[in-house]
């Protein structure tokens, strides 16, 4: 597939799910983005800022197999995993496959669950492979996870281990209604579908073959050049040498960083990737992965500060340079 149809074929799906998810495009861009290249996303924000919604209208516009997950505090590996049972008339022990044995999983309040259970999608969200009682089995492709959790601060939450953040290509916050008539635009559409889930009424937009073909595409047709690499690895180093942090970026963060710029290139309808690529992606791909030192962190500074910091302070590559 030529990049200009990633292009195209991702317009139509920013306006498929724009249509029922309102207000916020950059935010379905990005998501699509880490689609593209099987990588996994966290939704974070407040509740009832369209987490779930978001998350629904892109199993449904992709043509995937999805399954959905609601992280309970009783929840168990065995009920994302699946588990041996055995067979009396058989005498043999059966395996029956959970929920994760789908392509798109979605782990709705991930961090309601405690982190035992949170820790069962490690090995799935890395190496798209699980362990059942000691058998490793592979998941079909593609395979990535859209996940959703409620900040940190709120009640009867688990934190996510930094482990499991490190695991999550992006994570974005949907954010609140900008604009008066943003406020108003989703209240009209309420109205307008008569119902509470207008992601019943979303067609799919690409089929499974079309998904991985758009997915190659962006792995072989998007070139990167050494100076854009060089920006890349400056930019998390300056991450990482902040003096407010304890751990930094990880090689996986500037290797996320680095795919999904591919992605929003390819989005954009461009073979190459530029630094403005890096940039708009460089505080959902970093910040999650920053650990502030204790004393900072108690002083409100973020990961996403911290970021930002760095951005101000990489040299940014001229197209000379290339
Ligand atoms: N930007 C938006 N556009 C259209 N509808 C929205 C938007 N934001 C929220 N809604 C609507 O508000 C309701 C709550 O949204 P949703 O369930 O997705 O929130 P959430 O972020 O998952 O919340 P929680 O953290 O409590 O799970 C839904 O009916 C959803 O359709
Ligand atoms: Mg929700």
């Amino acid at each position: 597939m030529e990049v200009i149809e990633v292009s195209e074929l991702s317009r139509e799906i920013i306006d498929a799910i724009s249509e029922v998810y309102l207000g916020n495009n950059d935010v379905i861009t990005k998501a699509l983005a880490a689609a593209l290249v099987n990588g996994n996303v966290l939704f974070e924000d407040h509740p009832g800022l369209g987490k779930t919604l978001l998350a629904k209208s892109f199993s449904r516009v992709f043509g995937l197999k999805y399954r959905r997950v609601q992280f309970t505090p009783d929840l168990l590996p065995a009920d994302i995993l699946g588990t041996k049972v055995w067979r009396q008339n058989t005498g043999t022990f059966e395996l029956v496959k959970g929920p994760i044995f789908t392509n798109v999983l979605l782990a709705d309040e991930i961090n309601r669950a405690p982190p035992k259970t949170q820790s069962a999608l490690l090995e799935a969200m890395e190496e798209r492979q699980v362990t059942i009682e000691g058998e490793t089995l592979q998941l079909d492709a593609p395979f990535f996870v859209m996940a959703t959790q409620n900040p940190l601060e709120y009640e009867g939450t688990y934190p996510l281990p930094e482990a499991q953040l490190d695991r999550f290509l992006l994570r974005l916050s949907t954010g609140y209604p900008k604009t008066l008539s943003d406020e108003m635009a989703i209240l009209e559409a309420r109205l307008k579908w008569k119902k509470d889930d207008p992601t019943v009424d979303l067609e799919p937009v690409v089929d499974r073959e079309t998904f991985l073909e758009m997915q190659f595409a962006v792995e072989s047709s998007i070139y990167v050049s050494k100076s854009v690499v060089k920006y890349i690895a400056e930019l998390v180093r300056n991450a990482r040498q902040n003096e407010m942090v304890e751990a930094g970026p990880s090689p996986r963060g500037a290797l996320a960083l680095l795919k999904v710029s591919k992605a929003g290139a390819a989005i954009e309808g461009r073979d190459f990737v530029i630094p403005d690529d890096v940039k708009r992606f460089a505080v959902d791909a970093l910040a999650h992965r920053i650990v502030l030192k204790a004393e900072y962190s108690f002083e409100g500074i973020t990961g996403e500060a911290v970021v930002r910091m760095a951005l101000d302070k990489t040299h940014v590559p001229k197209e000379s340079e290339g």
